[in-house]
């Protein structure tokens, strides 16, 4: 079983869904267009670097998860919508281009995405993986009061993943140069 399969167990998600999740691409595509793991199999392997952060996390800081599964549903889920946002450009090599996705913020599109897939997640998880873009996505993905909304009832789950997720992307990821 590889790294992102038994992340995927550890976070309750069955193989059914594991198998449907293939089937949108989450095994193969990329983390991003052009700047970190943007190659095939990169949103499988961010995912990975994500949760294994989060974990770390979750320890030194003593984040609070309604469930032990949490931190592996938010590393693993976070970045869903890069399932549908990236398409191989035909006949190019590791060349990618964007698609907009049908639902607004790649956060809240993620959620969206497992709802679709039928995952159940807490509140906690979802504003996790919503808010996963931090004080960044404000203008972007939501607004500020938004934002200052979620950070007053999620602030220790928000850090948390937002912290991961950069880490990984900017330390973990970052290609040698
Ligand atoms: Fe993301
Ligand atoms: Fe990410």
């Amino acid at each position: 079983m590889s790294d992102a399969e038994t992340y995927l167990a550890f976070a309750g998600i069955g193989a059914p869904v594991t198998t449907a999740m293939r089937g949108m691409g989450y095994f193969s595509q990329p983390a991003s267009k052009g700047h970190h793991l943007a190659k095939h199999g990169g949103l499988m392997r961010h995912s990975v670097n994500v949760t294994r952060r989060l974990l770390a996390l979750t320890g030194a800081l003593c984040v609070y998860w309604p469930r032990k599964e949490s931190p592996y549903l938010v590393g693993m889920l976070h970045d869903l919508v890069k399932c549908r946002c990236y398409r191989a450009v035909p006949g190019e090599e590791e060349k990618w281009e964007y698609v907009q996705p049908e639902y607004h913020g790649h956060g809240a599109c993620s959620v969206a995405i497992a709802a679709e897939l039928g995952i159940q997640l807490m509140r906690e998880e979802i504003a996790a993986i919503m808010f996963h873009m931090g004080p960044w996505g404000v203008g972007k993905e939501y607004s500020e009061s938004e934002f200052r909304a979620a950070m007053k009832a999620f602030a220790q789950q928000i850090i948390a993943a937002h912290t991961a997720d950069w880490y990984a992307a900017e330390v973990d990821e970052r290609e040698v140069e």
